[in-house]
């Protein structure tokens, strides 16, 4: 028998023997992976299988919805996308995944992928269910058909002030910038709907370093998700904030704290209702503890950024589709128009019964869907869509592949309201009849499917219907741009600047 000095060894041996058992645990790894893992019986790329090279790369590259898509186009009903996760796009499979509750808290339970170290967890970003579910009791109630109508005339106001501004800045010969335009009339209504807080975007016509930083925060939020995957990542993370944002996130959250203070001490006392009077009652003691006070800003702020973004990108989506397709435009300027006699006509209650102007918003939600990141879930240990996903897979729906799936929609990735028409319509057409329409969730499904459907509706409805009340659109430059190549999603989509002329409208 051989025995080796390793007293004596030099530094070449050191070096051989290092790499050696770094060899042995990587190739073992990788068999037990590929072979042995529970999620190994999925189908997907080798590569995805034994590492989240392949995953953290479309990300980075702000291609992940469609690298799903293509996956799950190559491998089936599910694919596995990464070591530990599983991909899927069924109606089935998000009946299973995000339907699965008892007494309304889920099953599956949301990973950890938004717990940036905060301390507190809020409500949207909570993935404890019990938790989130004291969270929801008392902030639900803000988002009722009940509280929505008394907030109402927040929204006219905001959407009245943007079509005055459309009036003023509309007919210039370079048109205004809608990626910026939209924004601020997004931001401007969700801070003042969440907290009655004032940001005057709109009104000064500028952006503000707050609104700077919450979106440099959305490429380097994916890098700081994706470091949970690979943690080297963290480490790069740094070369990508901007200085501008780096300088600007604390102060950004101070400013975020003193604004829910001060809505707190003017409590009973605001201008308009708004979502805080859920979280602390008009007439209630302030908060007595610094933990209560960082859940109420927690909260607040994660109330402001889930009713501001997704509503920015789908007013953005409604002028670029409008400007892409000419003839759907002038059918829902029609509708629209011949519907109401007056301006001050035009309602949510009055939009209801506008059926084209419902189709055009589905088929917009449909096509381009706001939510850019995916709702990952832990698997409990239950069936899929068939397949056992046993307990600690992360599982998701690629809502963006469902949608846009030859299976549940025809001519599935152009642009169609019609097939959101009832049959009695007279713009109904026959050919999409097979549509699946249940196949489309830009909202979610189950327990925690977005409790803002409702108020997101109202607003999407009065923005169209006050717009194309008012004006003929006319694009001046990136409406010729195409999602599928121009558009990128991080936390955020990143869109093409949009240049729009606002022609008083010709009757
Ligand atoms: C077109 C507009 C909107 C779309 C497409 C949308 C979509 C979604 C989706 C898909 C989710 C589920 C995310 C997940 O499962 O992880 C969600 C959650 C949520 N949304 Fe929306 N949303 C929109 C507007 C709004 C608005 C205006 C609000 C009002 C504040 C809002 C409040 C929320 C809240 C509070 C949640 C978290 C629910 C929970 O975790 O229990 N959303 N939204």
């Amino acid at each position: 028998m051989v025995i080796l000095d390793i007293s004596s060894f030099t530094w070449t041996q050191w070096a051989w023997v290092f790499a050696t058992v770094l060899a042995s645990y990587l190739a073992s790894s990788c068999i037990y992976l590929l072979y042995f893992h529970p999620a190994s019986k999925f189908p997907g790329p080798k590569l995805a299988a034994v590492s989240y090279v392949t995953y953290c790369s479309h990300w980075i590259r702000g291609r992940y919805p469609w690298f799903l898509e293509e996956m799950l186009h190559e491998y089936g009903d599910a694919v596995r996308i990464g070591p530990n996760e599983v991909a899927f796009f069924t109606p089935q499979a998000a009946e299973d995944i995000y339907g699965a509750a008892i007494k309304g808290q889920e099953l599956f339970l949301k990973t950890d992928l938004m717990n940036f170290g905060t301390g507190d967890l809020g409500y949207i970003w909570e993935n404890d269910p019990v938790k989130r579910k004291a969270a929801a009791k008392k902030i639900l109630p803000a988002l009722s058909t009940k509280a929505i109508r008394n907030m109402e005339p927040t929204i006219h106001f905001y959407l009245d002030l943007f079509i005055s501004k459309m009036k003023d800045h509309g007919t210039n010969p370079e048109g205004c910038l809608m990626s910026d335009w939209l924004l601020w009339l997004a931001t401007d209504m969700a801070a003042d709907l969440t907290y009655n807080r004032e940001f005057h975007h709109m009104r000064d016509g500028k952006g503000s370093d707050f609104l700077e930083t919450l979106r440099g925060t959305s490429f380097v939020g994916i890098l700081m998700q994706l470091s949970k995957k690979i943690p080297m990542i963290k480490l790069i993370t740094p070369f990508f904030i901007p200085l501008k944002v780096l300088r600007n996130v604390p102060a950004s959250f101070r400013a975020n704290s003193a604004e829910v203070k001060s809505r707190i001490e003017k409590r009973g006392n605001t201008a308009h209702p708004d979502f805080m009077d859920f979280m602390i009652a008009p007439d209630g003691p302030s908060p007595m503890t610094k933990k209560e006070l960082t859940h109420i800003e927690q909260v607040a702020l994660q109330m402001f950024i889930a009713g501001f973004d997704p509503v920015q990108i789908t007013f953005y989506a409604f002028i670029f589709l409008l400007l892409k397709n000419p003839q759907v435009c002038t059918t829902l300027t029609k509708e629209i128009r011949d519907s109401f006699k007056s301006y001050e006509e035009i309602t949510p209650q009055a939009l209801l019964s506008l059926k084209y102007l419902a189709a055009f918003i589905s088929e917009t939600l449909r096509v381009y869907l706001p939510a850019s990141t995916g709702s990952p879930r832990v698997s409990p240990g239950a069936i899929v869509d068939g397949v056992y996903v046993a307990k600690g897979i992360v599982c998701q729906l690629s809502t963006f592949t469902a949608q846009r799936h030859e299976r549940w929609f025809r001519d599935p990735l152009e642009f169609h309201p019609e097939r959101w028409l009832p049959q009695e319509h007279p713009l109904y057409d026959e050919k999409y009849a097979d549509d699946n329409l249940k196949a489309a969730f830009p909202f979610g499904l189950g327990p925690r499917q977005c409790p803002g459907k409702e108020i997101a509706w109202v607003q999407c409805r009065l923005f169209l219907g006050k717009l194309l009340w008012s004006f003929d659109l006319e694009g001046v430059s990136g409406h010729e741009k195409y999602f599928d190549k121009d558009f990128k999603a991080y936390l955020m989509w990143e869109r093409p600047e949009l240049w729009v002329r606002f022609l008083p409208a010709r009757d």
